[in-house]
């Protein structure tokens, strides 16, 4: 008999509804428990989501002894107190992207994962996906030949009402810790880390950046180059590219709504890779992945490594670095 593995969802926004809807597909698993910092938000998920469990704290859902597995679900800068709430209770945790403000408390996440011996993983759902993983394959067995470059951009122009963290910058407000952190995930998989790196950004009011424009520069003649914006709809599409062909992963790329497109020749020489898509939004990919890491026992995902985790982030940092893109946890 397959243990069934016991998830609790913390903060009731609008990511832990969808990720809630998606564990109906997942097998062996129930969503048991929601916290919330209010009454009103927890009831409201309840509602909804019908869970045994409705905590009015994030601490009550940490110390709930039915709960395997935690899903951080709130805004960036509380990814590292509330994950650490929730190893400090001996929890599992998913924790959403991006994992931290910085590399510094992502290091601090980590360890404390492994001195505790407890499963933790960055929710990047994209590296989970089929037609993720597709593309690994194809570029795996020299489709595209020597791979020479990345084309990715992530844009939408927010709709109202529009969210606060967004554009808030204590909440980690702006585009590359957003959604420029799919574009550079995108590079950093295919390419590997840069040798260099150019970025520069268009800032908001509060300094936050509206726009962010990154180049990746590689020893071996590759270059990556990845745009994020809030000021304008965007295709949000990458495009991986070799000296033998090229995949277009059509909007929106970080997610299994697109269609691959592999292009072995010339622009007209087009073959749609067919890829089966479950219902859903697609977070079933990632919570199957860490209920089967749970029942075997592990402590860190094989494919969502914590040295994947370590490298993205650094790589946030050096943008922020060169672009001037700035938040308080920086000074921690
Ligand atoms: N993987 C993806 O596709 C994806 C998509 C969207 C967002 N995300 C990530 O998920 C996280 C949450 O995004 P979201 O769009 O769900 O945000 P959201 O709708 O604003 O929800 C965040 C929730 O966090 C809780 N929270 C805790 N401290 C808060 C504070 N100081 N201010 C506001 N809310 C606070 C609130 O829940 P309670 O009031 O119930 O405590 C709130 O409802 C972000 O880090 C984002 O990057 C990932």
């Amino acid at each position: 008999m397959m243990k069934t593995i016991r998830w609790g969802i913390l903060g009731a926004g609008r990511i832990a509804r969808k990720f809630a809807s998606d564990l109906q597909y997942v097998e062996n698993c129930e969503l048991i428990a929601i916290g919330s910092r209010s009454v009103e938000a927890a009831a409201a998920f309840n509602a909804d989501y019908a869970v045994k469990y409705q905590h009015d704290s994030y601490e009550a859902l940490a110390a709930n002894p039915a709960v395997d597995v935690i899903y951080i679900a709130t805004p960036h800068p509380q990814h590292y107190e509330n994950t650490l709430l929730c190893l400090n209770h001996n929890k599992a945790v998913l924790c959403e992207k991006p994992f931290a403000m910085n590399a510094k408390q992502a290091s601090v996440m980590i360890a404390l994962a492994k001195e505790k011996k407890l499963f933790l993983m960055e929710a990047l759902w994209t590296k989970v996906q089929p037609h993720y993983i597709k593309l690994q394959e194809m570029i795996k067995a020299g489709l595209l030949g020597e791979v020479t470059g990345v084309l990715a951009n992530f844009g939408f122009k927010p709709m109202e009402p529009i969210p606060k963290r967004l554009f808030d910058k204590d909440l980690g407000a702006g585009t590359l810790l957003d959604i420029g952190i799919y574009n550079v995930f995108m590079a950093l998989s295919v390419l590997g880390k840069p040798d260099d790196i150019h970025a520069v950004m268009t800032p908001s009011v509060t300094g936050v950046d509206m726009q962010c424009a990154v180049t990746f520069i590689y020893n071996n003649g590759a270059i990556a180059q990845l745009f994020s914006t809030f000021l304008s709809n965007l295709p949000t599409e990458a495009e991986i590219f070799g000296t033998n062909g090229r995949i277009r992963l059509t909007t929106r790329f970080y997610e299994p709504s697109g269609r691959l497109e592999y292009y072995s020749g010339r622009v007209d020489s087009l073959e749609i890779i067919p890829i089966y898509k479950e219902p859903g939004f697609g977070y079933q990919y990632e919570a199957r992945h860490v209920n089967e890491c749970l029942r075997y026992g592990l402590t860190e995902s094989p494919i969502l490594t914590f040295a994947d985790t370590l490298l993205l982030m650094e790589t946030l940092d050096k943008i922020r670095e060169i672009a001037g893109i700035k938040y308080a946890e920086d000074d921690i």
